[in-house]
């Protein structure tokens, strides 16, 4: 069996259904419409046809009411008869507008006869109009007469009066012409198969190019596609690869911090062991080892605090009220008597944060700002700022030191890059940490005036 899995064997299924049942549906559904337009054609010749012949037998209004007459019927014969001859003609009945049979082809018994049933078609030609009737069940005029197929066509024809116009009340009587359809449906047939060979071949063109233009997108599309995975499996192996030469880093920088202090405390115990007589020298080189622990425990203690910095609770916070209190911690907590310079904005600014984390980040770039100058002036502001095209805040420290070079830009928020003797490297990595939880991010610029610029920059709306 056909099976249909790929996309183009099913579009392929469903447009070949959709034409065939296209060209198959308009076939059927052209063809009564093909078949009404013929026989109204025919309908309007035979009309023309016999009213010229009534016209050049002199027929009269009076000799379709007087059709016992012996001149009458005369010229009823004349004008009639002919008709007879034309091919596929079954019967024909004239009648008067009382609807009374004033002539038939058949034998004169019919002659006189009034007719009873089906009278809408007789109305419509008495009134001027040329009808034309398919009919797929035997007709009759009176049903003495059945007719000789299953199928016929009824044409009926207004007779006007002579040198009258052809408007209903010209009308003298109305021809009925039964035909036996079996030519028009060898016609209707042939037309048929035509229009459905002409409509397949046009389908099938279609559906070929059809298919071919999706053939060609969706092999573009699958190219595309198992492209873009390709590419998307080298990104995660770059950024894995990424992440493990920055684990690797963090770790052999966080190992050489351990190492100095470590290497500190076996020297400081081998020489303990060797001068174990002199109690005195033991107990300063004990004070040198604890010493040196604690600033194991120090650095471990550090690095704790950044994995701290990992959790967060949001509260709605005024910024302007989280920086006075962070200027005011400095002030306690920093033992350099140092002036900042804070000038509340206008606006309160309130953000969802989480405020010891945003002091936490906001004091390490004052400390940094004061250590670059001790001897100045730190100014720390709240702006409204946007940053990649997204409307937020700043929190901004600006010093008058000697600001960094190029060289040590792309390493200031490294973990443990420091140029002070005495520092850890960790106030920018924190810093930067923290305003990227919130969605934000820490920059920094040198002031051309001189001096540094680091700024927390916060969406207007975070998203931790
Ligand atoms: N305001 C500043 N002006 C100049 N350099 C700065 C400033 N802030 C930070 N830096 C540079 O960035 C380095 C890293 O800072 P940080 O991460 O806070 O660690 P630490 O303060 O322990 O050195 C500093 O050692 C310093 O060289
Ligand atoms: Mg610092």
């Amino acid at each position: 069996m056909f099976k249909v899995t790929t996309p183009p064997k099913m579009f392929a299924a469903m447009s070949l259904l959709m034409i065939v049942a296209t060209v198959v549906g308009t076939g059927l559904i052209q063809a009564p419409f093909f078949r009404q337009a013929i026989i109204d054609r025919e309908a309007v010749m035979v009309g023309d046809v016999v009213n010229a012949l009534a016209r050049v037998h002199g027929l009269s209004g009076a000799d379709m009411r007087n059709y016992s007459e012996a001149a009458a019927r005369e010229r009823l014969d004349d004008s009639f008869g002919p008709l007879k001859q034309l091919p596929g003609t079954e019967r024909v009945r004239v009648f008067n507008r009382d609807n009374v049979i004033v002539w038939s082809d058949a034998d004169g018994t019919l002659v006189g006869k009034k007719r009873t049933a089906n009278l809408d078609h007789l109305t419509r030609a008495a009134g001027g109009q040329v009808q034309a009737v398919f009919n797929t069940l035997k007709s009759d005029v009176n049903s003495e007469h059945p007719a000789t197929s299953d199928e016929s066509i009824e044409c009926y024809v207004p007779l006007f009066a002579r040198d009258a116009g052809r408007t209903g009340a010209d009308v003298i009587g109305v021809l009925a012409l039964y035909r036996d359809p079996h030519d028009l449906n060898r016609t209707i047939r042939n037309g048929l198969l035509l229009l459905w060979s002409i409509t397949g071949a046009a389908g099938l063109l279609l559906f070929f190019a059809l298919y071919k233009v999706f053939n060609v997108v969706y092999s573009r599309q699958v190219t595309a596609e198992s492209k873009f995975s390709k590419l998307t499996l080298e990104h995660e192996r770059i950024v894995q690869i990424e992440k493990m030469s920055a684990m690797g880093e963090l770790v052999g920088e966080i190992a050489h911090q351990l190492n100095n202090p470590l290497v500190g405390v076996i020297n400081l115990t081998q020489l303990a062991e060797r001068q174990v007589q002199d109690p005195r020298r033991v107990s300063e080189l004990l004070a040198e080892v604890r010493k040196a622990g604690t600033e194991c425990r120090d650095i471990v203690q550090r690095i704790l605090r950044i994995n701290q910095s990992s959790r967060s609770t949001l509260q709605r916070t005024d910024m302007g009220e989280l920086v006075q209190d962070t200027i005011a911690f400095c002030h306690h907590s920093i033992a350099l008597k140092h002036s900042i310079a804070y000038a509340p904005p206008a606006h309160t600014h309130m953000l969802e944060v989480d405020p010891v984390l945003m002091r936490q980040a906001l004091f390490n770039l004052i400390h940094n700002a004061i250590l670059a100058a001790p001897q100045q002036q730190v100014r720390v502001a709240l702006e409204t700022a946007d940053h990649d095209g997204a409307a937020g805040i700043a929190l901004v420290v600006s010093d008058s030191g000697p600001g960094f070079s190029a060289d040590m830009a792309p390493k200031l928020f490294k973990p443990f890059f420091t140029t002070r003797s005495n520092g850890t490297g960790l106030g920018l990595p924190v810093a930067q940490h923290i305003a990227m939880k919130h969605g934000g991010v820490v920059l920094a610029e040198n002031v051309p005036a001189g001096g540094a610029r680091f700024s927390i920059w916060l969406p207007a709306t975070t998203t931790p």
